[in-house]
């Protein structure tokens, strides 16, 4: 259900580029650069994903210490239960079947998915600054930088519904965030109409 509706969400965000005839001034971009925003969208969506089953396995408070869990930088951990996507889920799943060990386990897989989504998206952006695009850089740190706090939040505040929710909601945004980057860093970029197209042009470069 959350995927899905992040789904409709991106493709919503996409039309609404392409109908803005905002496109293509970024074309130029090196092929490195674009592969690497496309790791950063792919690790997003995963890390989206990920958050899903923690909070539809009830796993968001599996761990309430931060950075260790349980006290332990590697706590005891059952990967095998917690990603056994075929589960049986039975008559009544409210609160969860999971053991602790399987939600410790969901818990901090969605950690390490944190830091490395941290870290491919910090060198993302550093090459978009490096390439001339600091406002798009700095967009985009904003909304890691927004989200991460969320999430610490969610585990250092026992989960409020508020922190929860806004959790989610910078999940969006960092998605749409890196959907952004990849449709105006994408060479194949058609604009939507030949008006649209002689509009478009340098000066829609977002600024330096
Ligand atoms: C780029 C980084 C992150 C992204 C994109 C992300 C995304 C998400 C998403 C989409 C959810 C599902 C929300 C829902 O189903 O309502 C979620 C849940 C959660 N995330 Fe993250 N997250 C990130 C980082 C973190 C970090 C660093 C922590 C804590 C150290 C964290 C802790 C949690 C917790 C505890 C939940 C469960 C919330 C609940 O049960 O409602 N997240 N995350």
């Amino acid at each position: 259900h959350l995927l899905g509706g992040f789904a409709t969400l991106s493709l919503l965000f996409l039309l609404t580029l392409r109908l803005s005839g905002k496109a293509a001034a970024l074309a130029n971009l090196p092929a490195r650069l674009r592969s690497l925003a496309a790791l950063g969208l792919l690790l997003v969506i995963g890390q989206i994903a990920l958050g899903g089953w923690v909070s539809s396995n009830y796993a968001a408070v599996a761990c309430v210490d931060l950075p260790t869990c349980h006290g332990e930088w590697w706590p005891a951990m059952d990967f095998a239960n917690g990603f056994h996507l075929t589960q049986h889920i039975g008559p009544n799943y409210l609160g969860g079947q999971l053991d602790s060990d399987a939600r410790t386990a969901i818990h901090m897989t969605h950690r390490i998915g944190a830091l490395l989504v941290t870290l491919v998206l910090l060198l993302l952006a550093w090459q978009l600054k490096r390439h001339g695009l600091g406002r798009l850089a700095g967009l985009l740190v904003l909304a890691l930088a927004v989200q991460i706090s969320l999430g610490i939040s969610n585990v250092v505040f026992h989960l409020p519904l508020q922190v929860a929710v806004a959790h989610n909601l910078g999940g969006a945004a960092l998605l749409m965030t890196l959907v952004l980057i990849n449709y105006w860093g994408r060479s194949s970029v058609r604009l939507a109409s030949p008006a649209a197209e002689a509009q478009a042009g340098l000066a829609m470069l977002p600024s330096k």
